[in-house]
């Protein structure tokens, strides 16, 4: 898993930045939502009214709905078809938002996705070198998922919250006092809940750091199996990694409990808070029966959404560390965006380095005023001790690094001055750890080039005495590295 970043910026700065591209979507479905809620209200309201016409054995209701004072007479069947037309309605603004907001989920990974690999590819080798493999991969698989996870909550948590706003309007209409009464709920809930909230919070993210220790030390394990096998230490790395396992499952307990235990507080305040309302409207004396069902409707409706809101809260606050894990790596290439030159080289006649120094860390230099000369035809060997900087020579070389002082010259040109891809075609390179592509022999030859032919790759599998070796393989050049590359032998993965 990635870095166990917390988040350094607020929850809402956070989720504006990740979902900016996502606004106009959001803005959509909560539109789409308060309509729906609008038809939800009237439903209600039909359904009620058709109770009380049932009860009263009539075929007509006659009265107000609301401190509007406005009399209405509707038949049985004009409710009857108003209440399927909201239905039908309602129905409909309910299927476009859900398309909406798989289309969102869809959109932000797409987004997501190709935003980060692309900032990861386009910048320069500093900031590339710096990544650890699982880490990138982790963060486009895994953190891009969370990220969604949270989008398709913070959707639901839009229609909620334009529910709650349109059922909240609704019950002031009908009954202010009513709806004054939830707003009080509403505000000595959060106070009552706050410490148990942010304790959960904690636990959360206990439990992610925790995973994070967790994911690092199996990854470590399955990268160095062979060497655990050799020094015989496997007992050691079990032992190491259930303790770890033991203290993520204590974080895991803590977490989900305390989430767990908002959800009955939650429910039975509001059921309290509803018999105090109810007694203190038969005190009282209340207008209208029908109007105070509506009114119980609308408040279990609200109830129930505002606990949606409060768990869409506490997914985001959980999942708030991969958010901002993703905003840091964009960051982090962004600030490496590498910038070529544009000068073409034909051939090189005469390579030079002039005065050049360069340190990984300003304290340490690594190279200092390096200068020689290297005639076309020649082959050179670097001869020197252990961290001399002869591999830091060839990055240099290979333009993976730029020297801090003094010049690379070829052809009397600087190296920053020539287009990469014209330097990178007349580069080979044989790393030392050769890595395959999981493709074919002769993909692997290739390598993304897609203008080098056959014939090409046939001659320069002879050159380095692999033509043989690979004509034997079960299907030639065609044969798939990615399951057979492991019969090869290290000498010819590093010559293919
Ligand atoms: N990415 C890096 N960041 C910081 N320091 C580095 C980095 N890579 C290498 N160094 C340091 O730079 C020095 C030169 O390293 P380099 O890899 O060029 O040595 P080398 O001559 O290739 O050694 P070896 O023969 O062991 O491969 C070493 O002291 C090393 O510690
Ligand atoms: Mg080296």
């Amino acid at each position: 898993m990635t870095p166990p970043a917390r988040p350094s910026r607020s929850l809402l700065r956070l989720l504006l930045t990740a979902y900016r591209p996502q606004l106009k979507g959001a803005v959509l479905l909560a539109a789409l939502s308060m309509l729906a809620a609008v038809l939800e209200v009237s439903g209600i309201t039909v359904l009620v009214l058709l109770g009380k016409i049932t009860a009263d054995g009539k075929t007509a209701y006659t009265g107000s709905v609301g401190w509007l004072q406005y009399p209405i007479t509707l038949s049985l069947s004009q409710l009857v078809a108003f209440g399927i037309g909201t239905v039908i309605l309602r129905l409909a603004l309910q299927l476009w938002a859900s398309w909406v907001e798989a289309r969102l989920a869809s959109d932000y990974t797409r987004q997501q996705r190709n935003r980060l690999f692309r900032r990861f590819i386009e910048s320069s080798w500093e900031s590339k070198s710096d990544v650890r493999s699982a880490d990138l991969q982790n963060m486009l698989t895994l953190n891009v998922d969370y990220a969604v996870s949270v989008l398709s909550s913070l959707s639901g948590g839009i229609s909620a919250l334009g529910n709650v706003l349109v059922l909240l309007t609704s019950a002031m209409v009908l009954n202010p006092v009513f709806a004054l009464g939830i707003i009080v709920t509403a505000v000595l809930l959060s106070l009552v809940l706050r410490p148990l909230s942010a304790w959960a919070k904690r636990a959360i993210h206990r439990y992610h750091d925790a995973n994070i220790i967790y994911s690092r030390e199996v990854t470590q394990a399955v990268m160095m199996a062979r060497e655990i096998e050799v020094f015989h230490v496997g007992g050691e790395v079990k032992q190491q990694v259930e303790e770890t396992v033991e203290r993520t499952c204590k974080e895991q307990h803590a977490s989900v409990l305390t989430q767990k235990l908002l959800v009955p507080l939650y429910q039975n305040f509001v059921m309290l808070m509803g018999f105090a309302g109810l007694a203190l409207a038969a005190v009282s004396g209340v207008p209208h029966v029908e109007i105070l069902g509506i009114v119980v409707l609308i408040l279990l409706r609200i109830s129930s959404y505002t606990q949606a809101l409060q768990s869409v809260y506490h997914h985001a606050v959980g999942k708030s560390v991969f958010l901002d894990a993703l905003a840091a790596a964009e960051r982090k290439h962004t600030v490496g965006a590498y910038r070529p030159g544009t000068a073409e080289v034909a051939q090189i006649v005469d390579l030079r380095f002039d005065q050049v120094s360069f340190a990984y860390k300003p304290e340490t230099p690594v190279l200092a005023e390096l200068s020689f000369a290297i005639e076309r035809g020649e082959t050179i060997g670097v001869v020197g001790a252990s961290g001399a900087g002869k591999s830091t020579l060839i990055k240099l070389l290979l333009g993976l690094h730029s020297p801090q002082q003094g010049q690379i010259l070829i052809n009397g040109v600087p190296l920053r001055e020539l287009s990469r891809d014209s330097w990178c075609r007349r580069v080979a390179y044989v790393p030392q750890e050769p890595h395959l592509i999981s493709s074919s022999v002769e993909a692997n030859i290739r390598f993304y080039r897609p203008d080098i032919g056959l014939p090409a790759i046939e001659e320069s599998a002879r050159l380095a005495y692999m033509h043989d070796t690979i004509a034997a393989l079960p299907k030639g050049y065609q044969t798939d590295l990615g399951v057979q590359g492991g019969e090869l032998s290290g000498g010819q993965r590093q010559r293919i």
